[in-house]
């Protein structure tokens, strides 16, 4: 492990060549009193978590993988809104880095922080929040972008669901250069959400919103509920309209048509 510290980032940087997951390391930093903006980075993670307990494919030299530590002044209920800034930025930087390339691309996002290229995934993103009597103590945002995948890399049953830069762009991208670069912009974007009060969040979230109005299916709590994507609400919860009227759900995971 190195630690170094970057002059457009406030924060402690650790790089590891492997972890088991950045997420973890940054819980463990974040319960010892690390500062805000701590960051872990890793090459490898052995164990990289997504979202419902599945695996994050995280092969050295592939994807960034890291965890950022926040100290948010925030209520529980606007913990959301750090997930959909967060989508935000990535969405932001992925476009940004391929404005000067010849293939660039359009990013959209899946409620709540799924981020797609072409309706595959490209980047995922995993909050983990640690409470102190009642209040929230600390975030950790935990990224991963796929950056250099070829489609052979992904697993089989991931292979049309999902991206990389490097699929879509036809480049093969600097790992620790973009990391740091993603960096920057990570704690710009956050930052200005976060001492806004996520003022334009929701308006620029709409904007990249994908199946507005459309029938799509919803699994909460394992159930599968269908209806119509509507909006999203103040505190960025969806709202899908059902033959039971408008249902306002806090977790759970979009699917389309079905
Ligand atoms: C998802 O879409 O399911 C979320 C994926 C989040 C993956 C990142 S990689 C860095 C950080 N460490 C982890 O173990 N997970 C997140």
């Amino acid at each position: 492990m190195q630690e170094r510290k970057k002059s457009e980032y406030p924060g402690r940087v650790y790089w590891y060549k492997q972890v088991e997951s950045t997420n973890t390391t940054a819980r463990n930093l974040a319960g010892q009193g690390a500062g805000e903006w701590t960051a872990v980075v890793a090459f490898q993670q052995t164990a990289g978590r997504g979202r419902y307990r599945r695996r994050w494919l995280s092969s050295p030299g592939k994807g960034i993988y890291l965890s950022v530590v926040l100290r948010p002044r925030v209520q529980p209920t606007e913990v959301n809104l750090i997930n959909l800034s967060t989508a935000l930025v990535v969405a932001d930087f992925l476009e940004k880095l391929t404005n000067a390339v010849e293939n660039p691309i359009t990013v959209g996002l899946k409620w709540p922080n799924d981020v797609l290229v072409n309706h595959r995934k490209i980047a995922g993103i995993l909050l983990e929040t640690g409470y102190r009597q009642q209040q929230v103590d600390f975030v950790v945002v935990g990224i991963g972008i796929n950056l250099n995948h070829a489609e052979a890399d992904f697993p089989e049953e991931l292979r049309h669901q999902a991206t990389s830069l490097f699929m879509e762009t036809g480049k093969e991208w600097d790992v620790p250069a973009t990391t740091t670069n993603f960096l920057s912009d990570f704690y710009r974007g956050m930052h200005r959400y976060l001492s806004t009060r996520f003022a334009h969040v929701l308006d620029l979230y709409r904007q990249r919103l994908l199946f507005r109005n459309e029938t799509i299916q919803v699994v909460v709590n394992n159930s599968p509920l269908k209806g119509i994507l509507k909006d999203v609400d103040e505190q960025g919860f969806l709202l899908l309209q059902t033959d039971h009227g408008i249902l306002r759900i806090t977790s759970g995971e979009v699917g389309v048509g079905g």
